[in-house]
């Protein structure tokens, strides 16, 4: 037993933080991308389907086993299910996906910080688009950049893990989550004032269900992206949880980060497509939305140096509160396991997880790393980005799904359930869907995955 377990001060600020750790790159800057290339309405309506069936009942589970074994993944199944369960796997597999999710994770962080830069130079002022657009290709085909950046990241993320439960973490939250709030509602009311009707043309896009537009490939991706988003399936919200006073509602917090995090997803969505559409870009511009496209919008605007600043200010703050969250999982583990400090732990994990990240910081000089980019026929950073969101979490969610739902007594799951909270009727709803409905749904998409079900 270490003395460096801590605690939080309050609940808001455990929901602050958990929901600092789900908001992130996957709200920002994923989702919008995601649902742009699978032209919205539908995709949404899967995707909060996803979020409502599969994430919140996980969430609830995962804070579940954290908070009633006070303890970080891979001690917390040796508590509940005995030393030496095999569920213990489960916690490794979650400690081996925070490796290799901050791993890439602090990259893409990393190129944000490079636009915060950028903005605050105001380098793309006289510059064509197709400078600026230039300027993500070179910045990815720059190792060494990247890795500069990838190392400030890092530091950064290192810097606050250190500082404890407390005084790292929650005090972080508390400052760069309500900032996260102030500079997307900024940004989202100058969306509204978008030209060419911009704004409604976002609401349509977002909420008019067009059929022709979804295939079985978006609604496997709506549901993997629910993990991801939310941190689930890896241990973080255990984690997290693991440090949550015993009297709190756990349930009204989870339901409470779940909302949060859904309610920055589409506010994204609503900060980015009216520009986009407003200015005559396309939606389905991928990955370079939000490092391409943006910045060419924001050049274009009379104040947008000040906007680009704002924007890259909250992708690197929800990046931030993220990255921390993937840190803690690793930090927490060798704190609970081993006679390790925290800021030994700490140190030389993310020492670790930097130096895993070299390869994907290279991945776009594609000679220097040749050799990796045919794994899987994709380069080291995509292959990495690919085994965590697909792989790792929805496997991860529906082994803690399984455990929670068959695995842990109904009478500690119920006690735990109904702790300080009122919501305790809906206890019999969230056990049968955890135990049925959850399951099913992710071992479909897994078996679709593997292609022993195959897709029409
Ligand atoms: N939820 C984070 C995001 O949306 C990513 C993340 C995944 C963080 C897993 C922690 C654990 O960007």
């Amino acid at each position: 037993m270490s003395f460096d377990r801590g605690s939080w001060n309050t609940r808001l600020g455990f929901v602050l933080a958990a929901a600092g750790s789900a908001v992130g790159l996957g709200n920002i800057w994923k989702f919008p991308y995601i649902t742009g290339e699978n032209g919205g309405g539908w995709f949404v309506l899967i995707y909060l389907s996803a979020i409502l069936l599969v994430g919140v009942p996980i969430m609830i589970a995962e804070v579940m086993i954290g908070r009633s074994s006070q303890k970080s993944p891979v001690s917390a199944f040796k508590i509940l299910a005995g030393e030496d369960s095999n569920w213990r796997f489960v916690g490794w597999m979650g400690i081996a996906a925070g490796f290799v999710i901050l791993s890439y994770y602090s990259v893409v962080a990393g190129w944000s910080l490079n636009y915060v830069l950028l903005a605050i130079m105001d380098t793309t002022h006289n510059q064509t688009p197709e400078q600026i657009g230039g300027l993500f290709g070179k910045l990815y085909a720059d190792g060494n950049i990247t890795l500069f950046w990838h190392f400030l990241f890092m530091s950064m993320t290192v810097g606050i893990v250190l500082g404890g439960v407390r005084k790292g973490i929650e005090k972080a939250s508390r400052v760069l989550m309500p900032l996260l709030f102030i500079l997307l509602l900024i940004l989202v009311v100058y969306g509204f004032f978008a030209p060419e009707q911009g704004f409604m043309r976002t609401v349509r896009f977002i909420f008019y269900p067009d059929a022709s537009k979804l295939t079985s490939r978006g609604v496997l991706e709506a549901l993997g992206h629910a993990f991801f988003t939310l941190s689930l399936g890896m241990g973080a919200m255990l984690t997290y949880g693991s440090y949550l006073d015993r009297k709190e509602d756990l349930v009204r917090s989870s339901v409470t980060i779940s909302i949060l995090d859904t309610v920055v997803a589409l506010m994204a969505c609503f900060m980015i497509f009216p520009i986009v559409f407003g200015y005559g870009f396309e939606a389905q511009a991928g990955p370079g939305l939000v490092f391409k496209t943006m910045p060419i919008i924001f050049s274009q605007l009379p104040g947008g140096m000040i906007l680009a600043l704002m924007f890259f200010l909250l992708l690197t703050f929800a990046a931030l509160t993220s990255a921390i969250s993937l840190q803690e999982v690793v930090t927490s583990f060798f704190i609970d396991e081993t006679s390790w400090s925290r800021r030994k732990a700490t140190l030389l994990t993310g020492t670790i997880i930097f130096i895993f990240g070299v390869p994907s910081a290279y991945s776009g000089q594609g000679a220097v790393f040749g050799a990796w980019a045919e794994i899987f026929g994709m380069n080291f950073f995509d292959t990495m980005d690919y085994l965590a969101s697909n792989w790792l979490l929805p496997a991860g969610g529906l082994l803690i799904a399984l455990f929670a739902g068959w695995r842990m007594p109904a009478a500690l799951t119920r006690a735990e359930f109904s702790t300080g909270s009122n919501l305790e009727h809906w206890y019999p709803i969230w056990r049968f869907i955890l135990r049925w409905v959850t399951p099913i749904l992710v071992a479909v998409v897994l078996l679709y995955k593997i292609q022993v079900l195959r897709l029409p």
